[in-house]
């Protein structure tokens, strides 16, 4: 049931303001909006109030109807990376759902950009069928193009980073929007100012990527390199192979998959120095998996601890458990609640903590009062 339209909740002065902005483009404020339906975990409480922002304009308006009311603020987007807890969130939930591609040729490379609202994995879909080399690694992936800069999403050899000309942004604290450049994103391995040095200041409208007409695909990832191999990579196998690598590991999201009702990589990949990892094998006395991350350190697959530290693939605590298809996932295995996710990513940090020394940090966002 729509609450109220923004106008009508405001001040006078404010009315005045409203009544100057065309009556179809307010904003609809809904109260009491179920949000587990709006995760791929799908679990969690209500928002207490949820507006859809199909504009600039919406999310703008939507920003100073939680600054008049003082209500806390929080900006989702497809809802892949987010665990909401069981009492919900009790403020205002901007949806930001505003859609548009643009293309634009400049010299030797095509710059598109996304809305923030547009689905990733149909942009993906639509680059690769236009022969843009850049992202298709990335095929698969759930979510929004907005949430791809905030937590620099990357799968199978690519990053958004790599791409990424600039994102433009609405500043939350004084309601201006801006272009931030790649450089300014502040880019790393899962990171970037938008989940890290500025965290819930800026809130990402449209992101603009420089992809290669026609351009090789990129393939350097371990499972890729193997398919390939005596075979003709195009763009579009890239594509095929990456969803059927995914979709083999329920990293696709499936309504007939259970193993795909997850927020997909529950923990980042630990980074290590090289004195820690040898440690860690003269202590396990085994060869641990790794890969060279920057600055001599290595990146230890989060899976292999958490298999290894005795979470099987299948293993379930209450309606919470683990991916019968990739031990990095945490899943909704029916009716789960988000304090059973948090009880079994609490059990799993602890155990990988005592058994390796190595601490897991997750890769979701916790919205609302979850105990961590
Ligand atoms: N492994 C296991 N058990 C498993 C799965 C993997 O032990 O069930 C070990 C193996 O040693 C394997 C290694 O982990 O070689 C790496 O596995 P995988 O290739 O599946 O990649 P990942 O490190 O687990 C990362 C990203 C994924 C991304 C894949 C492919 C993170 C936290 N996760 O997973 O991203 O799709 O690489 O590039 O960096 C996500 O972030 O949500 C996500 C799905």
């Amino acid at each position: 049931m729509p609450l109220a339209l923004f106008g009508l909740a405001a001040e006078r002065s404010k009315v005045d303001r409203f009544t100057l902005l065309d009556p179809d483009n307010l904003i609809t404020i809904r109260e009491n909006v179920p949000l587990a339906p709006l995760t791929t975990l799908g679990v969690g409480g209500p928002a207490r109030f949820f507006v859809k922002a199909e504009t600039g304009e919406h999310v703008f308006q939507a920003l100073e109807y939680a600054a008049e009311n003082a209500l806390e603020l929080f900006v989702l987007g497809g809802g892949s990376n987010i665990l909401v807890s069981d009492q919900g969130f009790d403020g205002l939930v901007i949806q930001v759902a505003i859609k548009g591609i643009s293309l634009e040729s400049e010299g030797k490379r095509q710059v598109v950009t996304a809305k923030a609202g547009e689905d990733w994995d149909p942009f993906v879909e639509f680059c690769v069928s236009k022969g843009l080399a850049g992202i298709e690694c990335m095929s698969g992936i759930p979510g929004f193009v907005g949430g791809t800069p905030v937590q620099n999403v990357g799968a199978y050899g690519q990053e958004v980073s790599e791409t990424i000309i600039s994102v433009k942004c609405l500043d939350r604290t004084n309601r201006e929007t801006l272009e931030l450049t790649n450089e300014q994103c502040g880019f790393a391995y899962r990171t970037s100012i938008f989940n890290s040095s500025h965290r819930d200041r800026y809130i990402v409208l449209s992101v603009t990527f420089s992809l290669i007409p026609a351009g090789p695909p990129k393939i350097e990832y371990k499972d890729l390199m193997e398919y390939f191999s005596g075979r003709e990579a195009t763009l579009a196998a890239t594509r095929e192979t990456v969803l059927k690598i995914r979709a083999a590991k329920s990293m696709v999201i499936l309504p007939a998959d259970p193993n795909s009702r997850s927020a997909g990589s529950f923990f980042k990949n630990p980074v290590i120095s090289l004195k820690r990892l040898s440690e860690l094998e003269d202590r396990l006395d085994v060869k641990v998996p790794h890969f060279n991350a920057s600055d001599g350190m290595v990146k230890v697959p989060a899976a292999w601890l958490i298999e290894r530290a005795g979470f099987y693939k299948g293993f379930s605590l209450g309606n919470a458990g683990i991916s019968t298809n990739h031990s990095l996932a945490i899943i909704n295995r029916g009716e789960a609640s988000a304090a059973e996710i948090v009880d079994l990513k609490n059990l799993i940090q602890e155990t990988v903590r005592n058994e390796f020394g190595v601490d897991l940090m997750p890769e979701p966002i916790f919205v609302g009062n979850n105990q961590q």
